[in-house]
């Protein structure tokens, strides 16, 4: 014992939390801002807050619940993905989060030694997942170099080649890191390869509510697609961790198993954050749009910071709360550039490397009222300009 080959291969050959490095940076860089972790700045409605104020005494809060979720929050959720997503015939699993919500439906779909799909720039905490649960061959197909999206032609190459074919795809929608929103069409198409590879498709939509510019998000529905959703950034609900699951009901056993990896986690997602979820829900989408137009402000503010490094040098944003940044020529090393702006410039940004795709920032404009997204896009409007003329200096 003692030593660092007694530790699981599958935990040891995982990638570090990125978060986790960029919270260890950050404690060494005096004053710095963030305009590295995806979160959001408003808490949740203050009306549900106060009605849990009030449920903490109920003696069923301290117990456990129904495994799939709290009858009430299932009812109010099936109605939700039934009016707004056009979801109708799925069943709903209340999750601790959208994270756990994933690594439930890679334990409930997926084998050791399957291979799975996703597009670089990914989602590092789905990556992740994949890799702890012994899914080595994770194939990264391209996206567009100009629109971001993924790149379908490939998709439809790597699922028709690889043998035994992939056994899961997975999209954020829109992305996290790159903001991009994939197009109905794309959508449809992706959902169309999948069905007929025999792949089951998963859609992360932690997002749906963060579209700008007139876009609207909508979601498709098949018994080989499933839906992620998190109540983390729409309802300022991030440390309160509550998720769900769309997932088709015609499909046999599906619920069966998905109970199986969800009992051995979290038993039940907890029973005041699921609380507060349905008491957020009664907002309605209102209360979240609202607070989603409030950061097209902050969008504007860190694209013109992102200004020296050039035109066409930054994409995505027109949803979720990132931007996609391409760092000059010669910097490939995004991770030397994040520590360079943090320990010089006081301001945190994600490397591309951490989403597969090195040379690249993710910047978050999610996490901060309007003056101080401006304070933190001024130090990184300085950084950058003077990376781009004197290097790292
Ligand atoms: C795409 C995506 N999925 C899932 C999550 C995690 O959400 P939750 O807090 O619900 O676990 C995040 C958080 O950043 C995310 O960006």
């Amino acid at each position: 014992m003692g030593s660092y080959g007694n530790l699981a291969r599958r935990a040891l050959e995982t990638e570090m939390p990125i978060m986790v490095k960029m919270q260890e940076l950050l404690r060494g860089a005096t004053n710095a801002v963030s305009l590295a972790q995806g979160v959001v700045h408003w808490q949740p409605p203050k009306q549900a807050l106060e009605k849990v104020k009030e449920l903490v005494w109920e003696p069923s809060v301290s117990r456990y619940g129904a495994d799939e979720g709290l009858p009430e929050l299932r009812e109010a959720l099936k109605k939700k993905l039934h009016h707004e997503n056009n979801l109708q015939k799925s069943s709903v699993m209340v999750t601790a989060g959208a994270n756990q919500a994933f690594v439930n439906l890679v334990l409930t779909l997926c084998d050791a030694g399957d291979s799975v799909v996703m597009f670089a720039p990914y989602y590092f905490n789905a990556f992740m997942s994949f890799q702890m649960t012994g899914i080595t061959n994770i194939l990264v197909g391209p996206h567009d170099p100009i629109t971001l999206h993924p790149d379908a032609d490939w998709l439809e190459k790597i699922l028709s080649e690889t043998k035994p074919t992939p056994k899961l795809v997975t999209v954020v929608n829109p992305g996290n890191p790159s903001g991009t929103y994939i197009p109905d069409p794309l959508l449809k198409r992706i959902s169309d390869l999948c069905l007929k590879a025999g792949s089951w498709l998963v859609v992360d939509n932690t997002y749906e509510y963060f579209m700008y510019d007139g876009l609207k998000h909508s979601c498709l529905e098949g018994n080989h697609i499933v839906n992620v959703f998190s109540f983390s950034k729409a309802y300022g609900m991030m440390g309160w961790r509550v998720g769900y699951i769309a997932y088709p009901s015609e499909v046999e056993g599906f619920a069966a198993q998905l109970l199986k990896v969800q009992d051995n986690i979290p038993i039940c997602a907890s029973i005041i954050s699921q609380y507060l979820a349905l008491h957020s829900l009664e907002m309605g989408p209102e209360w979240v749009t609202e607070r989603v137009q409030s950061l097209v402000k902050n969008r504007d503010i860190v694209l013109e910071a992102l200004s020296p490094l050039g035109e066409g040098s930054v994409k995505g944003g027109e949803g979720a709360i990132y931007l996609w940044a391409k760092l000059p020529d010669g910097h490939t090393n995004d991770v030397e550039v994040v520590h360079w702006l943090a320990l010089r410039h006081g301001v945190a940004v994600i490397p591309g490397s951490a989403c597969g795709s090195p040379g690249n920032l993710r910047i978050s404009f999610g996490g901060l009222t309007e003056n101080d997204c401006k304070a933190a896009a001024e130090k990184l409007k300085r950084g950058l300009e003077e990376l781009v003329r004197d290097g790292l200096v």
